[in-house]
């Protein structure tokens, strides 16, 4: 993961740096740091365990710097110290270096190449740097870019690199492969970034980089070109993002900003693929893509994943086609054996996965279709797939995704419509998804009223406990894993979500006195079944909490969610869920949108 910055040219350095990095602490935050220089060859470079905050502290007096890079870092290689913290440097200090990425030979390459360097830290980035240095240095007639560029003919694995020589102030190179890495240009200055999101502060002109490319940045120009040398021509783009979408507003966190804003991505949606008469509206490559698909296999990862799940029913009865989910750390290393004519859907919020990406380079490379369903437009996923579905949710800051759960279902609602519709289908034409999405916004917004209930249910039942479980049949099921992945990943409470009739296969070991169960209720063919379950764990001793939609609702049970579509009801079942899950996080005193080990676009493998 990480999050690299740098810019250079007519602007004050550290502060562009420090709001970049700012805005990049969602992809890791264990330890910080930015170099700077100026054209009077003055430079600085300061570091710090912990987050930006903890950098700003130590910043000091301010040299004007132009020019410089910065780094946010989620540990791969070495724990998060000052000496691992980037940029890195090579053991002259001459050459500075920020990475985002894994690089897989640096052990080989430090054993061939680097044998007699001393080292101060763990990072592969470190031996990045010297090598880099070592090219340069041992040859001095050879230009710092072709120094990078051997540098980077021997190393494999993932990277964004940000490399600055501190002989040349006016100029960065960057290098890229399958780490996310962008330009943005400005009017006498140039940027380069993890994330758009973290310069549009400074531009909204932005230009891609490509994997095995290189550019020479400088203030008033961008030189790319591929590792052989030859230049590429790519035209910028204009994007005009919304600076107060990244902004917390009045909530303390980002992720109660997020949920709150759920009902609003369901009606944006609906704008989204409805056309001016209210007809479903997806694009007609997509909807033959899928009708010409014997089997739709879903790669996805966490809660992606478990979104995937969240369609799969729906995604079924109104394509009439098989769907198989894939995790896409597993699928990765070897696949299933495949039907005669397979649809690839990556899911994913971030598009940014590598995970997912690696299934989908091989997805290419068989020339199977592929179609990404994300909220990032331009993202690593969604160039290199076939097609694109955007969920237009807006940015989703906080680590633990909640509008790009409900997002990316309601979006495969209109995709499997679109398909209904076109091969004919009457449940499609019966099926009033317009209507059925208001009405699931309606319920997301009764659900959050009862923020206050939820809050009361965490502080008696869930606020000390350390294990937990979900549980639910079929559809509530699903909805229990993504449940479960929500309280554990920001609670820290272990927490399982269950196949309710499976726990007394051996699971329901684990009950004793006073561990919450949760059951998810929203089916009328099974809410007594999953009842039976949860009496058997209050038996021996559970403390059942029970959310049921009003169809199902019993007297006594805790949470009610109004009714919806049995199609939609994996969105409106989730978001009570994700309230306990912040309010645990909240009431535990834990950073709700920062949670400890985890980065926001998981870009490692
Ligand atoms: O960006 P993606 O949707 O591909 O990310 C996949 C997972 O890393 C992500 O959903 C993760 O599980 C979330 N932090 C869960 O809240």
């Amino acid at each position: 993961m990480c999050g690299i910055v740098g810019v250079v040219g007519n602007r004050n350095a550290t502060d562009i740096l420090m709001q970049g990095l700012e805005k990049l602490e969602y992809r890791g935050y264990d330890s910080a740091g930015i170099f700077v220089t100026n054209a009077q060859h003055q430079s600085k470079l300061v570091k710090s365990v912990g987050r930006i905050e903890d950098l700003r502290q130590k910043l000091g007096i301010d040299i004007a710097g132009t020019a410089g890079i910065g780094h946010t870092r989620w540990a791969t290689h070495g724990k998060p110290s000052i000496e691992n913290a980037h940029p890195q440097t090579s053991t002259s200090g001459r050459f500075v270096l920020v990475h985002n990425g894994v690089i897989e030979n640096f052990k080989e390459i430090q054993d061939r190449y680097l044998k007699n360097d001393r080292f101060i830290g763990q990072t592969d980035t470190e031996i990045a740097v010297h090598l880099i240095a070592k090219f340069a240095e041992e040859d001095e007639k050879m230009p710092v870019l072709d120094a990078f560029k051997k540098a980077l003919d021997i190393i494999e694995g993932s990277y964004a690199f940000a490399l600055m020589d501190a002989e040349d102030p006016e100029t960065i190179y960057v290098a890229k492969n399958k780490s996310p890495l962008l330009l943005g240009l400005g009017d006498g200055y140039n940027m380069v970034c993890s994330d758009a999101m973290a310069m549009i502060r400074e531009t909204s002109e932005f230009m891609e980089i490509h994997d095995k490319e290189l550019v020479v940045l400088k203030k008033n120009s961008a030189m790319i070109t591929d590792y052989a040398g030859n230049p590429v021509t790519r035209d910028s783009y204009r994007a005009e993002l919304d600076l107060s979408d990244i902004g917390k507003g009045t909530y303390p966190y980002y992720m109660l900003k997020e949920i709150d804003e759920q009902p609003s991505v369901m009606r944006q949606l609906i704008q989204r693929y409805t056309d001016a008469d209210g007809a479903v509206n997806v694009s007609d490559a997509i909807v033959r893509a899928v009708q010409e698909a014997d089997r739709i296999y879903i790669i996805a990862a966490g809660t992606s994943y478990n979104a995937g799940f969240g369609a799969k029913m729906m995604l079924e009865a109104l394509t009439q086609t098989p769907v198989e989910l894939g995790l896409a750390s597993e699928w990765g290393y070897g696949m299933p054996i495949l039907s005669e004519r397979p649809l690839f859907i990556f899911l994913s919020q971030s598009g940014e996965t590598a995970d997912s990406r690696q299934v989908l380079v091989q997805v290419n490379e068989l020339g199977y279709p592929s179609l990404t369903v994300t909220n990032v437009p331009g993202s690593t996923l969604s160039r290199e797939a076939s097609y694109t579905l955007l969920i237009g949710a807006g940015p989703e800051i906080a680590v633990a995704s909640t509008k790009a759960y409900t997002g990316q279902i309601a979006t495969l609602a209109f995709l499997a419509k679109a398909v209904g519709e076109t091969d004919g289908l009457q449940a499609a034409s019966d099926f009033d998804l317009v209507k059925e999405l208001s009405v699931v916004a309606q319920s997301i917004e009764a659900s959050l009223s009862e923020k206050d209930k939820i809050a009361k249910i965490v502080q008696n039942r869930l606020l000390t406990t350390r294990s937990a479980f979900y549980i639910g049949r079929k559809q509530d099921y699903y909805v229990s894993m993504e449940a479960a992945l929500k309280l554990k990943e920001i609670s820290y409470v272990q927490c399982e979500g269950f196949a309710a009739g499976e726990l007394k296969h051996g699971t329901i070991s684990l009950i004793e006195k006073g561990v919450p169960v949760i059951a998810v209720l929203s089916d009328p063919l099974l809410a007594s079944h999953t009842r039976g379950n949860l009496m058997e764990v209050a038996a021996r001793g559970a403390s059942t909490i029970t959310i049921a939609v009003e169809a199902v609702a019993n007297p006594g049970d805790d949470i009610i969610v109004t009714n919806v579509h049995p199609w939609l009801s994996a969105i409106a079942m989730i978001v009570p869920t994700q309230l306990i899950a912040y309010e645990t996080s909240l009431q535990r005193g834990l950073d709700v949108d920062k949670p400890r080990n985890l980065a926001k676009a998981v870009t490692v493998e």
